[in-house]
């Protein structure tokens, strides 16, 4: 009863000139290890879920990237949006589809583009919490230890365990700034991995309190799902649905969340800087992704280029350099939140 849904419809616009709209960072081997985000995903579910119940979620232009790089998976798992509506119309969607399926179905609904190392200890959080799910009616999340008042995360207050499991008190999404300090100095916060776990009928249950709307629209197609006639209920309908996240969406207004804090190290690739900190370094900081370089004077760097290029670089502290067909992207790290805005700036030339 087993079933995982993959997010995989993002853009990945900060690590712009590799992620693009065409071929965003899921589909990049972003840390040069032979395999793209996307597939060293699938191969950490699938140590706990079978392969033909991993369902893929994403952008229907993304359909052929998906097959090519995951072979395995059949046009069944791969769920086709006809628009962008963030993360909660999709994972209602694929829910819905699930459990006309398998309504005893346990789910993992995990981003496609994360950093985890440590596969079994993320295998055994996964497995404690389907166990809770199956015997309760819960919104599981995995909890991070927060190190700086990120105000890119949701933020989860976390209260006595029970056999590892904290029910949680609250989840903000994305508090500001002066919030997220205070959550921090209060000491009983995680940040949220945005990796859940419920039961297909606890989730659903979820939307049809919080979401009427949603639920509603979603609702009215499942005569269609699994059918013939889904793609079209879905073409004529999907953009309708409101864009908002499912943290937003069912996560803040639920009381019965609970959390397990990860037992694994974890990053969510969000930026440049980010990758940069996951990477090998040579010995003057500098991490380098298929380039043959040659530093002088530079550290702390995140180089990048097609196979074997040569780059020679320096007198440069901190910096991006990413080399990619036509854009060449020189840019300092203290600003990588700002290649979004760049990118949006340059678009039309591209
Ligand atoms: N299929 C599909 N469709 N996937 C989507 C869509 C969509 O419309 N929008 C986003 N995604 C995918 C992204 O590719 C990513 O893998 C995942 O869903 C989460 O979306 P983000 O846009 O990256 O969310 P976030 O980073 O702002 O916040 C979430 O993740 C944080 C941890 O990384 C939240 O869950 C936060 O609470 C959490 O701390
Ligand atoms: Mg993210």
């Amino acid at each position: 009863n087993y079933y995982a849904i993959l997010m995989a419809g993002g853009v990945g616009s900060r690590f712009w000139p590799i992620s693009t709209e065409q071929f965003p960072k899921q589909f990049h081997d972003m840390l040069g290890t032979g395999d793209t985000l996307i597939q060293k995903t699938f191969s950490r579910l699938s140590q706990v879920i079978p392969k033909e119940n991993i369902f893929i979620l994403t952008n229907e232009k993304y359909n052929d990237l998906v097959l090519q790089q995951l072979p395995e998976v059949t046009q069944r798992q791969v769920v086709l949006e006809p628009a962008m509506r963030n993360t909660a119309p999709c994972i209602l969607y694929a829910s819905l589809k699930i459990q006309k399926e398998n309504p005893d179905a346990v789910m993992i609904v995990a981003p496609s583009d994360h950093w985890i190392e440590d596969e079994n200890a993320f295998s055994q959080n996964v497995q404690q919490a389907f166990q809770f799910c199956e015997q309760n009616d819960a919104l599981m999340t995995l909890g991070i230890t927060p190190t700086f008042p990120n105000t890119g995360y949701g933020y989860i207050e976390s209260g006595e365990a029970t056999n590892g499991i904290h029910p949680v008190i609250q989840f903000r999404e994305k508090p500001d700034y002066e919030t997220a300090k205070q959550f921090l100095s209060q000491g009983n916060f995680l940040w949220n991995a945005g990796i859940f776990m419920w039961s297909v009928a606890s989730v659903i249950k979820a939307f049809e309190n919080n979401q009427p709307e949603l639920f509603q629209l979603f609702k009215t197609g499942i005569p269609s799902y699994n059918t013939q006639s889904e793609e079209e209920f879905i073409s004529n309908n999907y953009a309708k649905a409101e864009n908002i996240s499912v943290d937003y969406a069912i996560m803040e207004s639920s009381k019965n969340v609970y959390v397990i804090p990860a037992t694994f190290d974890w990053n969510d690739l969000g930026t440049w800087g980010s990758l940069y900190d996951k990477l090998d370094k040579d010995k003057d900081q500098n991490a380098v992704v298929n380039a043959k370089t040659l530093t002088e004077d530079a550290s702390g760097n995140m180089i990048r280029t097609k196979a074997d290029k040569l780059v020679v670089v320096d007198g440069l502290k901190d910096y991006i350099i990413v080399d990619k067909d036509e854009v060449l992207l020189i840019f300092p790290k203290t600003k990588e939140q700002d290649i979004k805005t760049v990118l949006q700036n340059v678009k039309d030339q591209f």
